[in-house]
């Protein structure tokens, strides 16, 4: 255990999960356990979620479902450290002290700071600004070195590493140097209405995002829906971004390239590459869901895991907490 490389993600409950979050997020890490070399933890961040404004009883039922959904993706736990954020109180301690060296100007250059702080208005919430700290503390705790993500996490990765080499130079090494880690085909999956833009769990317009729990009807009036354009040729192009989406999708989820999809569909047009594409995202998903329904109907179990998860991951994020307290000059308990 001792040697194993750490690997540490999480995912906000501040929305229901998309088919964005399962194929650019967990279905990668459950490729990553399968390894056996790496120690991984991967968490609810439920603090990050409170960013912006919650209901305090979805937020329950949402952090719940989302360590209900990695179990059922595979995350199994008795290999991985599986928690909820809060439960840790090491993560917002630590998140303050990586706040005092960071700076105004490298938080506010964060493209997601800057375009949800556009939408704001006047009344932007603090959190919103120095959240990208709190995820490098996530981050840093655990002496990660794999981060798997989106692409879209990617400029919050950069600035834990900078962080983490900023502390370690001011103060001596404490923390390791974290890399992300993407999967290039579902690094990022596009809206279904507006492929210029990603799938997002916060977008007004359901028409735009398959959640995790949809039923099979309404995935296939989605994907059916879905924004194409008028070659009317199954093509892996920029210039078809609606089907490139597509494409991807179904790649990620079969394990093959974007190629040989393009060939298989050579000579079919956009409504059978469509209806194909919905039952390929059904049949992936539909054991997903069952075992998800199961675990919420008996949340003992999943009590239990958190609740040992937890434990193991505070022991852990408490070793690095006690040494940064030290070195920046607080007095141990
Ligand atoms: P969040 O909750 O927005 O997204 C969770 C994960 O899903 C990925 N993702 C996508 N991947 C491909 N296509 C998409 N359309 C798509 N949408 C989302 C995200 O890249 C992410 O990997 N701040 C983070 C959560 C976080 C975290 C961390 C992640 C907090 N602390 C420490 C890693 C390590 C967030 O808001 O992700």
């Amino acid at each position: 255990m001792e040697n194993k490389k750490v690997i540490f993600s999480g995912i906000k409950p501040s929305g229901d999960l998309t088919l964005g979050n399962y194929l650019g997020a967990i279905k990668n890490w459950v490729k990553l356990q399968d390894d056996n070399q790496y120690d991984c933890f991967y968490c609810v961040v439920d603090m990050h979620a409170i960013t912006v404004k919650q209901t305090p009883k979805d937020l329950r039922r949402r952090t719940l479902e989302v360590l209900a959904i990695y179990i059922a993706a595979g995350i199994e736990p008795e290999k991985n450290t599986l928690f909820i954020q809060s439960h840790v109180p090491a993560h917002s301690e630590l998140s303050w002290v990586l706040t005092c060296n960071s700076y105004m100007g490298e938080l506010g250059r964060m493209t997601q700071y800057k375009d949800k702080s556009a939408k704001g208005g006047e009344s932007i919430g603090a959190g919103l600004f120095t959240y990208p700290v709190l995820m490098a503390s996530d981050i840093l705790l655990y002496q990660t070195e794999l981060v798997p993500v989106g692409k879209d996490q990617i400029q919050h990765l950069e600035l834990a590493r900078d962080i983490a080499m900023r502390f370690n130079n001011a103060y001596s090494d404490t923390f390791k140097i974290p890399e992300g880690y993407v999967n290039k085909q579902a690094s990022k999956i596009m809206d279904l209405q507006n492929p210029e833009k990603k799938m997002s769990k916060s977008d007004e317009n359901p028409n735009g995002y398959i959640l995790i729990m949809d039923p099979p009807e309404v995935i296939r009036k989605k994907i059916s829906r879905a924004v194409t354009d008028t070659v009317g040729k199954v093509n892996y192009t920029d210039d078809q971004p609606g089907i490139k989406n597509l494409i991807n999708i179904m790649g990620t989820i079969r394990g093959v390239k974007p190629e040989e999809i393009v060939e298989e569909y050579a000579d079919k047009g956009y409504a059978d590459f469509k209806k194909d594409v919905a039952e390929v995202i059904i049949s992936e998903l539909q054991p997903i869901q069952e075992r998800v329904n199961e675990l919420m109907s008996n949340k003992k179990e999943l009590e239990e895991i958190y609740k040992s998860g937890a434990q193991k991951a505070s022991y852990v994020a408490n070793k690095t907490l006690r040494k940064v307290m030290k070195k920046v000059g607080f007095i141990p308990r």
